[in-house]
């Protein structure tokens, strides 16, 4: 069955294959949850239309809701108009394949529920011929895996004597090391370690594949991917959501939890394990296992230096709606300790990446959505500066990859800035899955579930794996638990998460780098119709941070190197007597007089509120307005405006 297959690429899945998923029947525990609805049920619709479904494929819910197979298509063929991901949804091919679908309602812990999923096990089997192979999904909550399993085992649903039988687990493995520890072992008295797959969507996605495949199909970075070349690395994943209706659940959860422990890890031990020996699972999965094992674990005084817990309070959400803060949102506890933000700084204790800071941030209500990994090499020596102009300071080259909602690999470096004198400015070699592919939206769970019918396990993770994983927060959480963070909320929903995630960084003498997109930059009127090459040298030129009500930005007096631009905030001009005179906010920009005009700053800025604010710094300025005149009569422009009267000369002459 598997050559002679034209088989086209399929939704979802970008990858070209001749092999056709087995014959299987796949029962989906839950079926009539969130779950199958929005992923699993688009997903397997995708396979089919690509081809990749074997034709000895019955799909059989079961859940506790009361429905038959003839309600259970109608509601699927509701929903999929809703969910489906298809560019043209075909009718046709949805009514042939909603005749896979067959539904038996049962309460999980009735041993007649099984009874009744044995009888329409053995039918399906008999008209199509599935070799015996049975997939059962737990699209259930992990309280439930264990009863499940234990009573596929005693019903004899579970007969493995025929072909073959897995089972995908969803996530959370556990609440803890512990809880996992105790999991594992209950799945593991009623399953073999190779029928057990555990989903972790991210390694569905396409781009996170991609880091292995850049990583190891690739001769050239090799050689550099190690600390005598590194300086550090930021994995950074940032949500505009918030919790959503989904407070129960987060709040015995939390964001390490959620995203951290688990999406993020998996994405570290990608980018950073050793070479396997093949792209065989184990090969990949046991040097996955090593690479989290050498993460150094915390002692509680790292824990308190090395990690920064957040919680959003009230503020605006990216679009500028109103957001109610955290213990506001429904079903959780007004005084929550839960954490919605969380920064680490680890550390990996091999021969590759000793001493080689990682830092990971990730939090909900953010100002942006974006999934990113950001390796910063050391930086090169100072030859070019030397003698030369003060523009030409050596930048380090950082290599990016985009994971989502951008999908891409980028590597700035330097190059000569057009003109007569030898200055160098950054600029990026970059590669978009959108130009290069013709790629398709799919839910990242087609791939998933094509590899668990042929039997590969590499994307899913393993009873050890879960487990490191688990080992290295498990730490950071009892220090969390035990200590109460007294400054919850400590970011605005809306913002750029909590000052000290800036600080951890900025005291190792290094900054977050923010991945900006132009239409973050064309909400701040300065920047507004300023043109596509301006933006982009702009969003490689500027550097985020935050600053606490009472923090200073500029003092009077003081000789500027930089100018600030609001993203969001209030902040106070304050004259000699330390009277505020005026304030500021979001969009608006300061400090630019002092780099127009190299003179002292002629005001104090402090910030009234928590502020994140973007810096163009002279030497970048001085490069982006040497290209972009009407920029700069912008700013003068402005600030003509701004000192108007008081004798203020502009030391460039009248604007037109
Ligand atoms: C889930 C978390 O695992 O991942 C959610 O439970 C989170 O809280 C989601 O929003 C993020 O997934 P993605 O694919 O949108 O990055």
């Amino acid at each position: 069955m598997t050559s002679n297959l034209i088989v086209q690429a399929p939704e979802g899945i970008t990858k070209y294959t001749d092999r056709l998923a087995d014959p299987c029947i796949m029962v989906i525990f839950g079926a009539s949850g969130d779950l199958t609805k929005r992923l699993l049920m688009p997903a397997l619709f995708n396979l089919y239309c690509g081809g990749l479904l074997s034709s000895e494929f019955a799909i059989i819910g079961i859940a506790f809701d009361n429905l038959d197979t003839e309600s259970f298509r109608k509601k699927m063929s509701d929903d999929i108009k809703k969910f489906n991901t298809r560019k043209v949804f075909d009718e046709n091919q949805w009514n042939e394949f909603v005749q896979k679908l067959h539904y038996t309602q049962g309460d999980f812990s009735d041993p007649e529920a099984y009874k009744r999923l044995a009888i329409l096990i053995n039918d399906t089997e008999a008209k199509l011929k599935t070799n015996g192979n049975i997939l059962f999904y737990m699209a259930t909550p992990p309280s439930v895996f264990e009863l499940v399993s234990s009573n596929l085992q005693s019903s004899g649903v579970k007969n493995a004597e025929k072909g073959w039988v897995r089972a995908i687990f969803e996530k959370p493995f556990g609440h803890d090391l512990k809880t996992a520890v105790e999991l594992n072992r209950l799945l593991l008295k009623h399953w073999k370690e190779e029928q057990i797959y555990r989903i972790d969507h991210y390694l569905g996605k396409e781009t996170v594949q991609n880091l292995l495949a850049f990583r190891f199909a690739n001769g050239i970075f090799e050689p550099l991917w190690n600390k005598e070349h590194i300086d550090h690395i930021q994995f950074s994943v940032m949500e505009t959501v918030g919790v959503e209706s989904r407070g129960k659940y987060y709040e015995t959860s939390g964001v390490l939890r959620d995203m951290i422990q688990n999406h993020m890890f998996q994405m570290l031990a990608y980018l950073c394990m050793e070479p396997p020996s093949s792209f065989k699972p184990d090969a990949i999965r046991n040097q996955k296992s090593e690479l989290l094992d050498a993460v150094r674990i915390m002692t509680p005084e790292m824990v308190r230096t090395h990690t920064v817990r957040g919680q959003y309070g009230p503020g605006k959400k990216w679009d500028e709606s109103p957001a109610v803060g955290y213990r506001q949102e429904a079903d959780v506890s007004p005084a929550s300790n839960t954490e919605t933000f969380a920064c680490l700084k680890l550390f990996i204790d091999n021969w590759r990446w000793d001493g080689v800071p990682i830092y990971l941030r990730s939090g909900k209500n953010l100002w942006k959505r974006g999934t990113e990994i950001m390796i910063q090499f050391k930086n090169p020596p100072d030859i070019l500066a030397r003698g030369q102009s003060a523009s030409n300071t050596k930048v380090p080259n950082r290599l990016f990859f985009h994971i989502q909602p951008d999908q891409g690999i980028e590597l700035r470096v330097q190059g000569k800035s057009p003109g007569p004198t030898m200055s160098t400015q950054t600029i990026n070699m970059r590669f978009d899955y959108g130009e290069s592919f013709e790629s398709s939206r799919g839910t990242g769970y087609e791939v998933l579930l094509y590899n668990c019918m042929i039997g590969d396990a590499t994307l899913f993770s393993r009873t050890d794996l879960v487990e490191t994983a688990w080992r290295i927060a498990q730490p950071i959480f009892d220090v969390w638990e035990k200590e109460i963070a007294t400054d919850f909320p400590n970011y605005p929903a809306g913002g750029w998460g909590p000052k000290k995630t800036y600080d951890l960084i900025e005291q190792d003498g290094r900054n977050w780098v923010e991945v900006l997109s132009r239409d973050v930059l064309e909400k701040i009127p300065l920047f507004k119709d300023t043109g596509k090459i301006f933006l982009y040298n702009l969003a490689i030129n500027l550097r985020p941070d935050i600053y606490a009500p009472g923090d200073f930005i500029i003092k009077k007096g003081d000789v500027g190197n930089e100018m600030f631009i609001i993203s969001r905030g209030t902040v106070e001009v304050i004259d000699d007597q330390g009277k505020t005179i005026n304030t500021m906010n979001d969009g608006a920009f300061f400090g630019e007089l002092s780099l127009l005009n190299a003179t002292p700053r002629t005001a104090s800025i402090r910030a009234a509120s928590d502020c994140d604010i973007f810096i163009l710094e002279k030497k970048d300025f001085d490069r982006v307005l040497k290209n972009y005149p009407e920029f700069l009569s912008k700013i003068r422009k402005i600030a003509e405006e701004r000192y108007k009267g008081g004798g203020f000369v502009p030391p460039w002459g009248q604007q037109k």
